[in-house]
C-alpha cells in the first residue's frame, strides 16, 4: 500500500549534512536527530503551510500554553529500509488515527491526514540515508503536537505545532527486563487520559519508575488504579503473558493505550492457532502459575520496544522468576512482525506500507 503525495509542502534543505558524525553501528536509542524536521503551525482556526526545514531549536513565549498546562501528545513510528533500499512504515495509519485521538482529548485540533502523511513521507524521501539498514535499528519517528498559544488562562490555546522528528535508533532495551508489580502509585484512572499519547502521562510515570529502579527493577507494571489487583500495561508497552499455551492480554479501556504492536501481536498469535485470551488478568493468577509452574513468560510490546521479554518479576518483598523456554512466543512474534516490518517476509495483513 503507497500514495502519491499531493499536499503542498515548502522545502528548505539543511545546507550541510551531519550524517558523517554518526556511527551508524552503534545507536542509542533517540538521541540523534536526522537533518530535517517537518513543521505546520495552527493559528487563526486552521492548519497553515507545511514546511520541511532543517532540524532546529523551537523558540517559544515563555507562557505557551505547553509549559503550563502541557498541552502535548505524540506518536511512535518508525521506518524500514530493505535490501534493495526501498522504505517502509508498519501501520502507519493507526498512529495519524491515533494522534488525533490524542489530541481530541487534550481540547486540540486534529491534525489532517493528508497533510501528516505526505509529510512524513517527503520527509522520509529527503532524509532516506539516515534510515538504517543494520538488524535492531530503524529510524525512530516521532509526530509531536503541542501548544505555542500563549496566556496564563487555564484553557485550551488557540495556537499548536506540528512536528515530525526523526532519530536513526538502536533498541529501546538491552537484554530482558525485570518488572515491577506497582500497588501504589496509578498510571491511570478511569475517565482520564491514558488511552492517550498525552506527554504527562509519562512525566507521571518518571517517578514511581525511578523507584522501582533504586530496586534493581526496568519497569513498572501499573495495575488498575482502583483495587491494584489487576496488572494493566507497563511504562511504554502494553503487556502479555502466557499461562500454559495460553497468550493472555488486558483488554483495552480509557485507562490503557491501544497498542499497535498489541494489535498486530493478537493477530499473529489467532493465525499461528494460539489460544488467545483479551481479559482482566489478576495479579494473584500471575503468582499462582509462577508456583505451579504454568507461568510459561511474560513480555511487553510497543513500537519503540518491538517485544521485550520480561525475565521476572517483583510483587511486595518476593521476585518471581521466569523460565527460559524453548521457541519462545515472544522470539516467534518479534520474528513474523519484524519480518514483516523490514520486508522480508509475506505480508498477508497488509499492514507494510511502502514510502
Ligand atoms: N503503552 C504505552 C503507554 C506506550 O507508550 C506505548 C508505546 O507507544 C505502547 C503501549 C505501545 O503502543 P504501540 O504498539 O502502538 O507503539
Ligand atoms: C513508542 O513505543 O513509540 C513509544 O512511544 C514509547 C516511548 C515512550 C519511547
Amino acid at each position: 500500500m503507497s500514495a502519491e503525495i499531493l499536499t503542498q509542502i515548502a522545502i528548505e534543505k539543511a545546507k550541510q549534512s551531519k550524517i558523517s558524525q554518526v556511527d551508524f553501528n552503534n545507536l542509542p536509542f533517540g538521541q540523534i536527530c536526522s537533518d530535517h524536521m517537518f513543521v505546520c503551525d495552527y493559528k487563526d482556526g486552521k492548519w497553515q503551510q507545511p514546511e520541511i526545514i532543517p532540524y532546529q531549536n523551537i523558540s517559544l513565549d515563555p507562557s505557551s500554553k505547553i509549559f503550563h498546562y502541557g498541552q502535548s501528545v505524540f506518536e511512535g513510528m518508525k521506518a524500514y529500509k530493505d535490501e534493495q533500499d526501498q522504505i517502509w512504515l508498519f501501520r502507519p495509519l493507526e498512529n495519524q488515527k491515533r494522534i488525533n485521538i490524542s489530541s481530541e482529548r487534550l481540547a486540540m485540533p486534529a491534525f489532517p491526514e493528508d497533510y501528516f502523511m505526505d509529510g512524513l513521507k517527503t520527509l522520509l524521501k529527503i532524509d532516506s540515508d539516515w534510515i538504517p539498514q543494520t538488524e535492531g535499528s530503524s529510524l525512530y519517528i516521532r509526530p509531536f503536537v503541542f501548544a505555542t498559544g500563549n496566556g496564563f488562562h487555564a484553557s485550551p490555546a488557540d495556537a499548536y505545532k506540528f512536528v515530525i522528528a526523526c532519530s536513526p535508533s538502536g533498541p529501546y532495551f538491552s537484554g530482558k527486563v525485570k518488572v515491577l508489580i506497582e500497588e501504589q502509585y496509578s498510571r491511570s484512572a478511569n475517565g482520564g487520559v491514558g488511552f492517550a499519547k498525552a506527554g504527562g502521562n509519562y512525566a507521571g510515570q518518571f517517578y514511581p519508575t525511578q523507584l522501582a529502579k533504586e530496586k534493581g527493577y526496568q519497569q513498572v507494571i501499573w495495575t488498575d488504579d482502583n483495587t491494584h489487583e489487576y496488572i494493566e500495561e507497563a511504562g511504554a508497552m502494553n503487556i502479555f503473558v502466557r499461562i500454559g499455551d495460553t497468550l493472555l492480554t488486558a483488554p483495552i479501556s480509557d485507562r490503557i493505550l491501544d497498542g499497535i504492536t498489541r494489535k498486530s501481536v493478537i493477530a499473529v498469535a489467532e493465525d499461528e492457532g494460539i489460544p488467545v485470551e483479551v481479559r482482566k488478568i489478576k495479579v494473584i493468577e500471575l503468582i499462582e502459575a509462577s508456583k505451579n509452574g504454568t507461568l510459561k513468560e511474560m513480555f511487553g510490546a510497543g513500537t519503540a520496544a518491538v517485544i521485550s521479554p520480561i525475565s521476572g518479576f517483583g510483587h511486595r518483598d518476593n521476585d518471581y522468576d521466569l523460565p527460559e523456554v524453548e521457541n519462545s512466543y515472544a522470539a516467534r512474534f518479534k520474528k513474523r512482525i519484524t519480518d514483516i516490518q523490514y520486508n522480508r517476509a509475506e505480508d498477508k495483513f497488509g499492514w507494510r506500507y511502502k514510502v
